[in-house]
């Protein structure tokens, strides 16, 4: 089947952007592109380079692109995205791109407090300002990032876990599929948030992870959040469209592999 779309994933070489090619690859009729700075391919997709940052190549990296996935981010200082985003955009107007997808954050405007989280906030409003075409899907946090505050609760006997934190957190798998299915879509404006099935504390989270790998470790629960993670409290709320597998199920199957 001859391709009859191309999907430019600015970010294509990353968790989420690339999951998000491999669900492209499999369709016949779209020509998917990976943008990064390396330009190495992802998978099955062709690598394109090009920095969003400097704005080099990315005109012709964009050119004759149908939609755009934003899954980009720069890890050394996320205050560069807005910018980065704001080069995007241009490059965007320019190709005369019909639907910018971008990959956003549940809940960030109830934790500005969080330079992170205020940068997601300001590039979703530099997209709505811009003119383009866009789709904005808000994402809860993924599973892999409940592992990521569990490791740093570890103080080599025990679980030391904040309380209270509640996370609805999703695999990065239908988030990524999500974003893929909606860049074949006209522009939504605003999608429905995406979270997984089951909303629990941090501390549910902690013995499910005890139980699966069979840690000895006992879970206690403290009211000293570290400010790392205090930006992560009031992110669960609102309605969302629920997407599983669970955490432990999850858990279980990264176990196995
Ligand atoms: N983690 C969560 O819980 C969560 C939830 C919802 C949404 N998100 C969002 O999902 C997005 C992707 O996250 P991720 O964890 O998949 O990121 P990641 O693995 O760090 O990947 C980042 C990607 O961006 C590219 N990149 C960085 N700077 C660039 C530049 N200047 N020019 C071109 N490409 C650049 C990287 O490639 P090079 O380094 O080769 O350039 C890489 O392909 C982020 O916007 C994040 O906010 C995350």
């Amino acid at each position: 089947m001859a391709a009859s779309r191309r999907i430019v994933i600015a970010g294509g070489t990353g968790a989420l952007g690339g999951l998000s090619a491999d669900f492209l690859a499999k369709r016949g009729d779209v020509e998917a592109l990976a943008l990064s700075r390396s330009g190495n391919a992802a998978g099955d997709v062709h690598g394109v380079a090009a920095d969003l940052l400097s704005g080099e190549n990315l005109d012709n990296a964009l050119a004759g692109a149908d939609a755009v996935i934003w899954c980009a981010h720069d890890r050394a200082a996320h205050e560069n995205d807005a910018k980065a985003m704001r080069n995007l955009l241009a490059a965007c107007a320019k190709a005369g791109v019909q639907n910018l997808v971008y990959a956003g954050i549940v809940g960030i405007e109830t934790s500005l407090v969080s330079p992170y989280y205020a940068g997601k906030l300001r590039e979703e409003q530099v997209i709505e300002a811009s003119g383009v075409p866009h789709t904005i899907l808000r994402a809860a946090q993924f599973h892999d990032l409940v592992l990521t505050v569990l490791q740093a609760c570890d103080d080599g006997s025990r679980y030391l876990v904040p309380h209270p934190l509640k996370l609805r957190p999703v695999a990065i798998g239908p988030v990524a599929q999500q974003l893929a299915d909606l860049a074949l879509q006209p522009p939504l404006g605003r999608a429905p948030d995406i979270a997984g099935p089951e909303d629990r504390e941090l501390a549910d989270f902690a013995r499910i992870f005890c139980r699966v790998t069979g840690s000895a470790k006992s879970v206690f629960e403290t009211s000293e959040i570290p400010s790392r993670w205090a930006s992560l409290q009031t992110l669960t709320h609102g309605p969302a469209e629920r997407a599983g597998p669970t955490f432990e199920k999850w858990l279980r199957q990264r176990q196995e592999d």
